[in-house]
């Protein structure tokens, strides 16, 4: 619904990261959710790094979406990173996650800090369930998420993030309290990931046709096709190649036997999680 004070939003930018595919399931829906509404969406996607490597001009759109999954707590440090080398100049912006059902309150927090020291303004945030990405190697959280009920509630972030746009309303917006973690400890945080994933993916060799994709789609030039294996330095465990291997010959070490450790950690259950609802904070 437009009040006669509205201003036009017309043109939206969506930019996301994602290595396995729930970020994008997201943005797809949003996508289609706006041009029903005929506003046009550019997508851009910046998992890979030669995309996050281009210069991008933000000054044709009316308003931005940034997508971003939930990685030790915030939106991965390469897409942080991203965003330190933007110009905000004022524009009207929401963030949403998507998280595999554990930790994700700092990410709000911390990803209005940057956007807001960037000079963009954030209307609207929010998160949605998405299967965790460790399920490859044998977690279970939020398996066959994002589902119905997370795209219906994508449409109602749609619609009313595109009000607030339009209403240049960011009077209530994200009143995230201070979080617990200093910047610090969640750096230390991301290092947590590889005492589980000790073996980076790794190729087994018996039916691999050398399709390179793996190579070609890490988003940290980490995966060397030949080698058959990520360098350590480089590798951010995002899955990326394990997800897009056509002939399914990428695995880490399995981590099932840390699943239960996990659940007991964040005092919680497989089926918590599961029931589990995305949320929008206006
Ligand atoms: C390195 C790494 C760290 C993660 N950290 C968290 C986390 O702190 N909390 C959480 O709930 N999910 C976490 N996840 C799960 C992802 O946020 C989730 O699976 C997300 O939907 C993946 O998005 P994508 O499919 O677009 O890549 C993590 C995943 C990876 C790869």
């Amino acid at each position: 619904m437009k009040n006669a004070t509205d201003k036009e939003v017309n043109k939206v930018l969506m930019v996301f990261f994602s290595a396995t595919g729930n970020t994008k399931k997201i943005a797809d829906r949003i996508q289609q959710k706006l041009e029903g509404m005929e506003v046009k969406v550019t997508k851009y996607d910046i998992t890979s790094y030669q995309e996050r490597n281009k210069v991008l001009s933000l000054d044709e759109y009316d308003a931005i979406f940034f997508g971003f999954p939930i990685y030790s707590l915030r939106a991965p440090r390469v897409c942080r990173e991203w965003l330190e080398r933007q110009e905000g100049n004022d524009k009207l912006c929401s963030v949403f996650f998507t998280y595999g059902g554990f930790g994700k309150e700092p990410a709000h927090y911390y990803i209005k800090e940057l956007l807001t020291e960037r000079r963009f303004v954030l209307v609207s945030t929010a998160e949605f369930l998405g299967a965790h990405t460790f399920n490859y190697s044998g977690w279970q959280a939020a398996e066959g998420r994002p589902n119905q009920s997370d795209f219906e509630m994508t449409d109602d972030y749609a619609v009313q993030t595109l009000q607030k746009f339009r209403a240049r309303d960011v009077k209530t917006v994200c009143d995230f309290e201070k979080v617990k973690y200093t910047s610090e400890q969640l750096d230390q945080a991301e290092q947590f990931r590889f005492h589980l994933i000790k073996q980076l993916p790794t190729r087994d060799d018996k039916a691999c046709t050398m399709c390179m994709l793996c190579e070609t789609l890490c988003p940290t030039n980490a995966m060397n096709a030949l080698k058959g294996t990520a360098d350590a330095e480089a590798c951010i465990a995002c899955f990326r190649c394990i997800a897009n291997c056509p002939d399914s010959v990428l695995h880490t070490n399995d981590i099932a036997a840390a699943w239960e450790n996990k659940l007991n950690m964040h005092q919680t259950t497989k089926k918590a999680i599961d029931q589990m609802k995305s949320q929008i904070f206006l």
